[in-house]
């Protein structure tokens, strides 16, 4: 599996905003991916309405579309009348919480997105779905991420040690 970072000179637009007297620099991730989620594999119950799931992140739509990362975590019925699913996963680096439903329930929706892990450390924006495509076996989501993050390089431990 490639890691999520890795493609993304590909898939990204970055722009580097700098900060006058500030080392850091903010950088934007605005892109467009697909979680395909199969009822039947890739998730499995945990309990009464907790399922773990590892869903496909993909560049594309199609069939033919590239795996390039996976949504790892838990999702659980938090509002059983309207079937609205509260999901915590990490997008390979982004970590990622907000509520998902099936087409009917909740075809659009938007998750926070509120830290990251290597190129994408403090990245904190948001993420839009919308169901494009549902049927018995699976559903996908199109994602469109919006992020700033400040990618830091190399840091000491406490002891300041390298
Ligand atoms: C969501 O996806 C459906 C199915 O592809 C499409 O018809 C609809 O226009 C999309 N809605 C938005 C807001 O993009």
């Amino acid at each position: 599996m490639a890691s999520y970072h890795s493609i993304a000179p590909v898939l990204c637009m970055l722009a580097l905003l700098f900060y006058g007297g500030n080392a850091l620099h903010d950088s934007v991730l605005k892109t467009t991916l697909y979680i395909k989620q199969s009822f039947a594999k890739d998730q499995r119950t945990l309990g009464d309405g907790t399922v773990i799931i590892n869903w496909p992140i993909k560049d594309g739509p199609g069939a033919a579309a590239n795996t390039i990362g996976h949504a790892e975590g838990l999702t659980t019925l938090a509002n059983e009348p309207s079937h609205f699913w509260v999901t915590c996963h990490a997008g390979s680096s982004l970590q990622v919480m907000g509520l998902h439903g099936s087409k009917k329930d909740l075809p659009q929706s938007q998750w926070s997105v509120m830290g990251g892990t290597g190129q994408l450390t403090m990245a904190r924006g948001i993420i839009k779905y919308n169901i494009t495509q549902e049927d018995s076996s699976s559903r996908t989501f199109e994602l469109y991420i919006y992020v700033y993050y400040t990618t830091i390089l190399a840091f000491s431990d406490t002891r300041g040690n390298p």
